[in-house]
């Protein structure tokens, strides 16, 4: 995809979310890779509202080289980049249900999301969750790259989802489906669940990862 196309779906897919309650106020940055660097979200921006020639222009190096200054959670996205080769794009939304597994107690911070349905295992995977650290800071970054690539979706504590994928479309997907699920798991909380089997997981991985 040339970047003015990419610069589109991503004004384009960023106010989808905002409009359907992903994110609010300027909560929220996504980032995709293009050739010679990545578009980042400017900080401060309202995923509503972002305008194609204003989003933020990084090179290999993510050095700022051109539109407004990008998100300050860049050290976040670089994390996921690096340590999973073949990532095209990240979204860290603040979307409710996600969050609020991310301040539960009873959260597993190595398995956040169990396996409830068959698109979040197939769209997903396995979700892990970093401790606190104050938004933008750089040891969030360190803590992502501490899981050596092993989770596309991270759950940053007390604060959100950041969901990884090959492109642009599919992080947005998963994202997707990790609040959905993430939601069912909240409604879901009082009651007794049903997961999907060891067999049911392997059968998923084995045809759809
Ligand atoms: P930015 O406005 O710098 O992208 O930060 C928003 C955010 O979601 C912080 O986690």
């Amino acid at each position: 995809m040339d970047e003015a196309t990419l610069r589109s779906e991503m004004v384009r897919l960023a106010k989808s979310l905002f409009d359907r309650g992903f994110s609010v106020g300027s909560a929220g940055n996504i980032s995709a890779a293009v050739d010679g660097g990545f578009l980042m979200t400017p900080t401060n921006s309202s995923l509503g509202n972002l305008d194609p020639d204003r989003i933020s222009r990084l090179d290999a190096d993510w050095n700022h080289i051109g539109g407004d200054k990008p998100s300050k959670e860049v050290f976040l996205h670089r994390a996921f980049y690096k340590t999973r080769p073949g990532t095209g794009a990240v979204v860290h939304l603040h979307s409710t249900y996600a969050t609020a597994l991310s301040c539960l107690e009873t959260t597993d911070p190595d398995d956040c999301i169990p396996p409830l349905t068959p698109y979040v295992v197939m769209r997903v995977g396995t979700v892990k969750m970093v401790p606190y650290a104050t938004p933008g800071d750089p040891k969030t970054g360190d803590l992502i790259r501490a899981l050596n690539g092993d989770c596309a979706a991270v759950l940053l504590g007390n604060h959100g989802p950041v969901v990884s994928g090959q492109d642009l479309l599919s992080a947005v997907y998963a994202a997707e489906e990790l609040e959905e699920t993430a939601k069912l798991l909240v409604i879901l909380k009082q009651t007794r669940k049903r997961y999907l089997s060891d067999e049911d997981v392997a059968e998923l991985k084995a045809r759809f990862s």
